[in-house]
């Protein structure tokens, strides 16, 4: 982009009045020089009552010790994501994530700034969801009410088999009650693999609790993951965390790779000792949970571009179980789109029993990078646009319908490949029906034991 303007003052304070985020800048005095109407909102005052007056003129309740403004410009260190809860003037409570770094100029300091994400509602809603599920918890102790998941094995469909191995591996993984790391791509069905790991394991009664690392900053992450004890922070309370709230159960930690390092290393250690510590507390509480991570990269990519700590990366990496992109799952865009199709018949009350196989050309064709949920909405649409028996090219989404059909081979796969493929693909349905017996396997292929065991040996399945 080229820059034509240099931009003015006006232009710059209009900038930064636009943003969501409250500023509050001082010189190198205390004294105000700018401040946002998002600012002025948070603390119930308007923004002429701070321009132009010195810091503890504006807010008489801080003094030169509690005003981190003041603290950054006497030392001229910066104070990053520091969380601060502080009732404003008109009686509400704020609770804000504040950065203060202190405006250099050629080794001088000209002043300090504060910017200040209110995050009042998120941390409401966070701690609306603890205290659920403590309650919960506490009523399922009471024998009141029944831990519901909503995946099982059962549900996580497929021809594929890659995937059918890995789903063979969720039995053996579950018995062991050890940490699982479980990588795929965005929509690939991570969260059923998870879900259904615990429900098969010993403790399927007991929690269930995930949370999204990517969801919160970091101060409130670690506050809901380790809980917090009264005075920690400003405002904090005696709380239990998740991995509390966890106990005897499953705590599963999707997008990994978006946790802090600091907090994996604070994760790495619960994992190793099994104790966890409240935020601001000297005692420790032993507990038993299960962690089961997931992420959406390749581990060993998350270890090189430093968003995940090698260390922990080993530790989860006892159990992986890899999902495979749909892209790559040949016979899983058949099977998914008539489970969709079925499904979306009885939302909709829709009567489709046909998909033309130009269709199903095009979603071979096509990448999804969404994977089966992409592959669902796409459904979706399409059965929303259908009238008749049956799905054809016009009721797909337009992106869809725009991919040039290839004239040329590519795509094509040799047929000796192809029959391999699908070969291994029912042997290992078979086996995972049957739960490894080859004997009744054989009887459900309609083939010899000898010819399923030669078979099992030269497409190289593991039992
Ligand atoms: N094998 C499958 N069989 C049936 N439905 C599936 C399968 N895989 C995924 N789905 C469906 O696709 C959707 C996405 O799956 P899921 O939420 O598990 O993906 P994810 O890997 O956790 O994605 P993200 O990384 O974005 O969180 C869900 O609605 C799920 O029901
Ligand atoms: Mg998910």
């Amino acid at each position: 982009m080229m820059i034509s303007t240099i931009p003015t003052n006006e232009m710059i304070s209009a900038i930064l009045n636009s943003i969501d985020e409250s500023i509050h800048a001082v010189d190198n005095n205390g004294m105000t020089i700018f401040y946002n109407q998002v600012a002025a909102e948070n603390d119930g005052v308007s923004v002429e009552d701070v321009l132009g007056k010195h810091v503890l003129e504006a807010f008489p309740s801080l003094t030169k010790e509690t005003s981190t403004l003041l603290k950054v410009l006497e030392t001229k260190q910066p104070i990053i994501q520091q969380p601060q809860r502080y009732e404003n003037i008109k009686g509400k409570f704020i609770d804000t994530i504040n950065t203060t770094i202190p405006i250099m100029l050629d080794d001088n300091l000209i002043g300090a700034v504060e910017i200040a994400k209110d995050y009042s509602t998120i941390k409401k809603l966070g701690e609306k969801v603890l205290d659920l599920q403590a309650r919960m918890k506490s009523q399922t102790k009471q024998g009141k009410t029944k831990q519901a998941h909503s995946y099982t094995i059962s549900d996580i469909l497929t021809n594929d088999a890659a995937l059918i191995e890995v789903k063979m591996q969720v039995e053996k993984v579950a018995n062991a009650d050890s940490a699982v790391l479980v990588v795929g791509e965005t929509g690939t069905g991570k969260e059923l693999f998870v879900q259904s790991i615990h429900h098969c394991s010993i403790r399927c009664q007991n929690p269930f609790i995930a949370q999204n690392c990517a969801a919160l900053p970091e101060s409130l992450l670690e506050s809901i993951l380790f809980g917090t004890t009264k005075g920690s922070y400003t405002g904090a309370l005696d709380r239990a965390g998740l991995f509390e709230l966890a106990d005897e159960g499953t705590l599963f930690l999707d997008e990994l790779n978006s946790m802090p390092l600091e907090l994996q290393a604070k994760l790495l250690r619960v994992l190793e000792d099994g104790v966890v510590r409240r935020i601001g507390d000297q005692k420790t509480r032993k507990v038993n949970v299960r962690v089961i991570a997931a992420i959406n990269e390749s581990p060993l990519d998350c270890v090189q571009n430093g968003t995940m700590r090698p260390d922990l990366y080993y530790r989860l990496n006892v159990f992986s179980l890899f999902i495979p992109p749909l892209r790559e799952r040949n016979f899983d865009i058949e099977l998914l789109t008539s489970h969709f199709v079925e499904l979306f018949n009885e939302r909709f009350s829709k009567n489709v029993r046909n998909v033309e196989h130009t269709v199903f050309e095009l979603f071979h064709q096509y990448n999804w990078p969404g994977n089966v949920r992409e592959l669902k909405h796409t459904i979706e649409h399409a059965m929303i646009m259908a009238e008749g028996h049956t799905l054809t090219v016009k009721h797909l989404p337009i992106q869809l319908q725009q991919i040039k059909k290839s004239t040329d081979t590519k795509g094509v796969q040799p047929l000796r490949m192809a029959m391999q493929e699908m070969e291994a693909s029912l042997v290992k349905q078979a086996l995972l029906q049957t739960k490894g017996n080859i004997q009744q396997a054989a009887v459900l292929l309609e083939i010899p034991r000898q010819t399923l065991q030669y078979k099992i040996q030269k497409l190289n399945i593991t039992v």
